[in-house]
Formats: structure tokens, C-alpha cells, sequence
């Protein structure tokens, strides 16, 4: 079949790790499995326009973020591209232009190359799919998946949802260090519809790049027992998902979050991802905790800014909670309501 040219435009989700991933192998395959929620308003919506052209050494194209070429995004795009090629080989074979932008505020410290490269496989998909009409919707998630862990890691969780579990592990059905997929477990009504509201404690760039933070867990002295521990959260949190265990989900989710930073301060060089502000809201969380008996709880990404989870019959309570207490500590007030969602859609 012949694609002359054409466009796909594909909106793709951010996704928030319970259980983290951190260290990786050649070629971008995690040393430990990760299970994450899909989440709803925080996505990057891409645009690809392609035009055939002759056969390219390297694939040709030019980026727009914003409505504004950015060619300092080049170099990570052309990575890609050069990363997936072998997979998707007519790539080589035409001129690309990528408009792609954020529905979060470009300067929030919330990472984008989770959405920001699921979409972007997603588009290369949907060429793939025109060129090759057979191909299932089973397996175009699957290799949209594969091909977006290809761009980084974590994006291999962000096109389908509500929970994505990514990395081979025995318990888990059809898990796979290739590409993510639904978690198979049976989750609780508990867990539907699940609130995370993102406290943007530093909107400054990232302190470490995922890559750099990735390769100190080469030759960690605490490695081989985090990647163990993890594998072992993995069983622990597919439990407390079925079972609507809130008490469970709780302390599973934050010590992943306290383990990821620990590993940070333990690296060589070392790193101290928190900021003051990033403390104060854990403890008033604690707090709150404590005094009503909610079931809120943290997590954080690699930086400063928290992620507060809590269920959907809580978010009345918790939302005056966090409005009267916790937004002072954001950086200009600012913070993001997000909710679980089920994955990226083509628009
Ligand atoms: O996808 P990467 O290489 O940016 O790694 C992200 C890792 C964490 O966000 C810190 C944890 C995770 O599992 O998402």
C-alpha cells in the first residue's frame, strides 16, 4: 500500500509509578517491574505530518513545541528515531513535521517525555497501521508501547489505563521488559477513580536527568536489594489492589517514594531531590492522616513536587485539606488536579 502523506494527531497521558522504576539495562529494559495509574488531564497532544520522500539515512523532520521550532529538541527525537527504526523501517522513507504540546504548564517540573514520547509512537503507529490495515488493536498498543519505552522508559506505561504494569515479572500475567500492558489483577472499587492532585513545589528544570539518575544505580552498593524489594512491592500492591486494602496501598506507595529519593542520597555522586516545602507538605499529610483517618497519601516522581493520592468518596475532605494547608508550599500557589484515566486516544 502506498502513504503519500498525511497526518495523525494523538493525545497521550502522563502516568504517576506506585511502584517505581529505577535502573535500567541495554536497551531501556527496566531491572525491576512498575506498575503505574494512567492519568487523565496531565497529556501531550502530538500532531505528525508526513510527506514521502527518497530513502533517508537519517529520518528528516523538524519539531514544533508550542507552535514554536524547538531544535534543541532535536537530539532526543533523533535518538529515537534512530533507536526505532529497525522496527519501523518506512520511517527512512519520509519527511516528518512534529507539532506537539502539553496540556500542563510547559514550566511545572512535571516531566513530559512519559506522554510526550507515547505520543509520539502512537502517531508512527498510526502510519504503520495505514501502511499494514491487519495489524490488531491488541498488537498496535503493545508495539506503541515498545516503541515508546524505546524513547524512555516510563512511557511504555502511558497508553493504556487505568493501571499499567511495566516489566517482566513471574506473578503478574503477560507482564514483559518490552512494552507495558494492563494490569490483569482484579482491582476494588477503592481504587476507581482515583484522585492525584500534583503540588508543584519546584517548577525549575530537573536537578538530574532520568538518564544520569538511572546509571548511579550501576554499581549502587544497594541495588541488586532495591530491585529485589520492588519485585516483591509488585505482588504486595497487586493484593492490596484487589483486596480495597487502603492501609496496605498506603504504606507500599509511600516507602516506593521514599526508596526512590533514598537511592538518590545513596548514589555516587549523591543527590537531595526534596526541597523544605516538599517535607512540610509529607508531614502535614502525616498529620491529617492521623487526626481524621483519611486515606490520602504521597508520592513523588525524581524531584521536589508531591503527588497526593486519595480515593474518589475522600475528595470533598481532602481537597479543603489541601486548598487550606498544602497549597501554601507550592511554588506561586500552584497545583494540578488529576484523577486516573484509561489511555491515549487519537484525535
Ligand atoms: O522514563 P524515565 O527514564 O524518565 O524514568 C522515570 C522514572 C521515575 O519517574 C522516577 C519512576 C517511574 O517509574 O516512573
Amino acid at each position: 500500500r502506498i502513504l503519500d502523506d498525511g497526518s495523525f494527531t494523538w493525545k497521550a497521558p502522563s502516568n504517576i509509578a506506585l511502584v517505581k522504576y529505577w535502573g535500567k539495562k541495554e536497551p531501556q529494559l527496566p531491572e525491576n517491574a512498575s506498575i503505574s495509574f494512567t492519568l487523565d488531564a496531565c497529556s501531550t497532544i502530538t500532531t505528525i505530518d508526513f510527506s514521502k520522500s527518497k530513502p533517508n539515512e537519517n529520518v528528516n523532520f523538524d519539531i514544533y513545541f508550542e507552535d514554536e521550532k524547538k531544535d534543541d529538541f532535536k537530539p532526543k527525537i533523533e535518538k529515537f528515531f534512530e533507536r526505532i527504526k529497525q522496527y519501523v523501517p518506512f520511517i527512512s522513507d519520509y519527511n516528518f513535521v512534529i507539532k506537539t504540546r502539553n496540556t500542563f504548564p510547559h514550566s511545572s517540573g512535571i516531566a513530559s517525555s512519559a506522554s510526550g514520547m507515547s505520543a509520539l509512537a502512537l502517531c508512527i503507529m498510526s502510519m504503520e497501521k495505514a501502511l499494514n490495515p491487519a495489524i490488531s488493536d491488541e498488537l498496535f498498543n503493545k508495539k506503541a508501547s515498545f516503541l515508546a519505552r524505546l524513547g524512555s522508559g516510563s512511557a511504555a506505561r502511558s497508553v493504556e489505563g487505568p493501571l499499567v504494569v511495566w516489566g517482566k515479572h513471574d506473578k503478574i500475567d503477560n507482564s514483559s521488559d518490552l512494552f507495558g500492558v494492563k494490569f490483569s489483577g482484579t482491582v476494588h472499587e477503592n481504587f476507581k477513580n482515583y484522585h492525584d492532585t500534583i503540588l508543584l513545589v519546584d517548577k525549575g528544570e530537573k536537578q538530574v536527568s532520568s538518564t544520569v539518575g538511572h546509571n548511579l544505580m550501576n554499581n549502587h552498593p544497594f541495588a541488586q536489594q532495591r530491585f529485589v524489594q520492588a519485585n516483591e512491592n509488585m505482588i504486595k500492591i497487586s493484593e492490596a489492589l484487589k483486596l480495597g486494602d487502603l492501609k496496605s496501598f498506603i504504606s507500599i506507595v509511600e516507602s516506593e517514594a521514599l526508596t526512590l529519593h533514598s537511592m538518590m542520597m545513596t548514589s555516587h555522586p549523591y543527590f537531595i531531590l526534596m526541597k523544605p516545602n516538599t517535607l512540610e507538605i509529607i508531614n502535614k499529610i502525616w498529620a491529617f492522616r492521623e487526626k481524621t483517618n483519611s486515606n490520602i497519601c504521597f508520592t513523588l516522581d525524581a524531584g521536589a513536587n508531591v503527588h497526593i493520592l486519595f480515593p474518589e468518596k475522600e475528595k470533598e475532605k481532602v481537597n479543603d485539606f489541601i486548598i487550606s494547608e498544602l497549597i501554601q508550599f507550592c511554588q506561586n500557589n500552584h497545583y494540578i488536579c488529576d484523577r486516573v484515566g484509561f489511555g491515549a486516544r487519537q484525535i
